[in-house]
Parts: structure tokens; sequence; C-alpha cells
């Protein structure tokens, strides 16, 4: 599946400018409307549609999903939507600016009940702190729901940040557009809960990821030391790195290193480059594979240099 030949297509990770000029992207200065997970993409060309002064950015994890949305977008021949196959939570924290966004919507999230994947809930007392920092004043977050406790956590991690006020709480809404899910629970017979808040106060967070490409210079490198980081794992605070594997080119002084790391829950898997250069060696992330610039991928590329220099 190649998501890239798409012109509404988004390569986030490319971007040297952070948080992203929206602006630019789209040509105008009109208020952006964000919804996370948006599935079957029926609810984000329609919003599209109906309000095409406005612009639109989807967030999804699944592939299948994004390329079904972007056949759908050309399609429609809809100019004011563009989607990512991204984690949702992350990209709104790290590429938008404070008071940017007018809407973010998120319709029937997995509401991961189990304890042990309770870190994935949107419900986290962090996901409301970006919704507090990137919504502009009066910006309205709204979810829709199945789950009746998920809404009324949602409500509780809101108003933790005591930058929303509750516009409402309304069980079986009258929604003019309902989305795949929503026609599904409906007709299994469950209750629908929409929550739908105001931004009142700014909430000040801190961003991860920069522009930054981490590279570190090395007289020489010890091989030996060098086969010997696959399979080892480093960690500091929120930051997990392990290495999985490292292959050598046929001149032998080209490496790379596949490696994955975690920033607290957000995962990622990447090549970082040794390469000859000059009288020395150069380490770096390698191009094939654009990691966002967190710090445990910095991190990564500095903490190799460190084991493999002689
Ligand atoms: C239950 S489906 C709902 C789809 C659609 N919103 C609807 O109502 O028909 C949840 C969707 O969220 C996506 N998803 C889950 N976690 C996500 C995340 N962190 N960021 C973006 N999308 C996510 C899933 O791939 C899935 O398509």
């Amino acid at each position: 599946m190649n998501v890239s030949k798409y012109k509404r297509y988004l390569h986030l990770q490319s971007f040297e400018k952070i948080p992203i000029p929206w602006d630019e992207i789209f040509g105008n200065h009109r208020k952006i409307t964000v919804e996370i997970g948006f599935g079957s993409g029926e609810y984000l060309c329609a919003l599209a549609q109906m309000f095409p002064d406005k612009n639109f950015v989807g967030f999804e994890t699944s592939l299948t999903s994004v390329e079904k949305t972007l056949r759908r977008l050309e399609e429609l021949a809809l100019s004011n939507v563009r989607v990512a196959r991204a984690d949702g939570r992350f990209v709104l924290r790290e590429l938008f600016d404070d008071n940017s966004v007018e809407r973010v919507v998120v319709n029937f999230p997995c509401p991961w009940p189990k304890k042990r994947h309770s870190k994935r809930r949107l419900t986290r007392e962090d996901f409301a702190e970006t919704l507090a920092a990137v919504l502009e004043q009066e910006g309205v977050f709204e979810l829709a729901t199945d789950v009746e406790w998920f809404a009324r956590e949602m409500i509780d991690a809101l108003n933790e940040t005591l930058s929303f006020s509750l516009i409402e709480f309304t069980v079986n809404p009258d929604r003019p557009l309902k989305t795949r899910y929503e026609r599904k629970w409906l007709a299994q017979g469950r209750e629908i809960y929409l929550l739908r808040a105001k931004k009142i106060r700014n909430f000040a967070i801190e961003r991860t990821v920069t522009g930054e490409l981490p590279h570190a210079k090395l007289k020489r490198v010890n091989t030996d030391k060098l086969f010997k980081i696959k399979g080892q794992i480093w960690q500091e605070d929120e930051k997990v790195v392990v290495i999985k594997d490292v292959y050598q080119n046929l001149d032998l002084d080209n490496w790379l290193v596949l490696t994955y790391s975690s920033d607290g829950d957000f995962q990622q898997h990447y090549y970082i480059l040794i390469t000859r250069k000059d009288d020395g060696f150069l380490v770096k992330l390698d191009s094939t594979t654009v990691p966002f610039r967190t710090p445990a991928v910095k991190w990564s590329v500095y903490r190799i240099a460190e084991e493999i220099s002689v």
C-alpha cells in the first residue's frame, strides 16, 4: 500500500518546521478541525463537504483506513482535508501550536477497558492537557462514545485541567451525521453519549519533538563493540531504546543499526547509519526511515556513538 502517492497524504516526520505550518500546507488561514481515529473517513469527508471554508486534518493509525479515506477524498475532490497515519494523541501535542485548532473530534475511540491497557486511553490527563493547549479560546472538543464510564472519565480529565466548560453531555443525541461505528452500536440497541466541552483557559504543556537532526562524529569505530550492541536495551527516564540488529554493507565501512525506541508509550522504529566521513565516521539517522526526533530517538544516536567509539 503506497499512501504517499496521494496529494492529501501528509508525511509528518519529514517536516523541518515544528509545529507544522498548517497555513502553508492549506495555502490559507482558515480554521482547523482535527479528527482523531477517523476510521472509514465518512464523517471527516462529510464535515469537509459541509464546511468548505474550513480546513480538516485527520489522524488514524490504520493504514487501510488511511488509504480508503485518501481514495474517497480524491473521488470527492476535497481540497480542504489532509490525513496522516499517526497516533493522534502524540501528533496533536507535537505538531500544533497553542490556540491553533478550532475543534477536535473523536468518534467512538476504543475505551481500552482492561487495566493493563489503560495507558492507551484518551481519558489520560495528558491528552486533556494537550486539548487545553492546542484548542483556541472557545474551541470545542467533541467526543461520541457508546461507553458511559469512558465519557465520564473524559469529563473528569477535562475538569482536572481547569481549562474547560462543559457544553453538553447528551444521551442518544440526534446527530445528523452518523459514523460507521455509531450506526453499528445503534443497530445493537446501545446508548450513545455525546460530550462537548469548550476551552475557556489555556494550559501550558511541554513538547518534545524538535527539528534538530542528531548526529555524532567519531574518529574510529570499534566494530567488535558495534556488533555486541545487538539485543541491548537502554533505559533512562521515559526513554527506552532497543537495538534489534546491526548490518554491515559490502565495502565494510557503512553500518545500519535497526533501532526501536519509545518515549513513554509512543514507539518508533528506524535505522541509524554509521558511515565514513572525511577522516572519521558519522553516526546519524538513516534517511530511508524517518522517525519523529523525540528525546529517545536523539538519545539512541548519541548512545550508540558513545558505545562504539574507540
Ligand atoms: C472504533 S474505531 C471508530 C472509527 C470511526 N471514528 C467511527 O466512529 O466509525 C476507532 C478507530 O480509531 C483508530 N485509532 C485508535 N487509536 C488511535 C490513535 N491513537 N490515533 C489515531 N487513530 C487511532 C483505530 O484504528 C480505529 O480506526
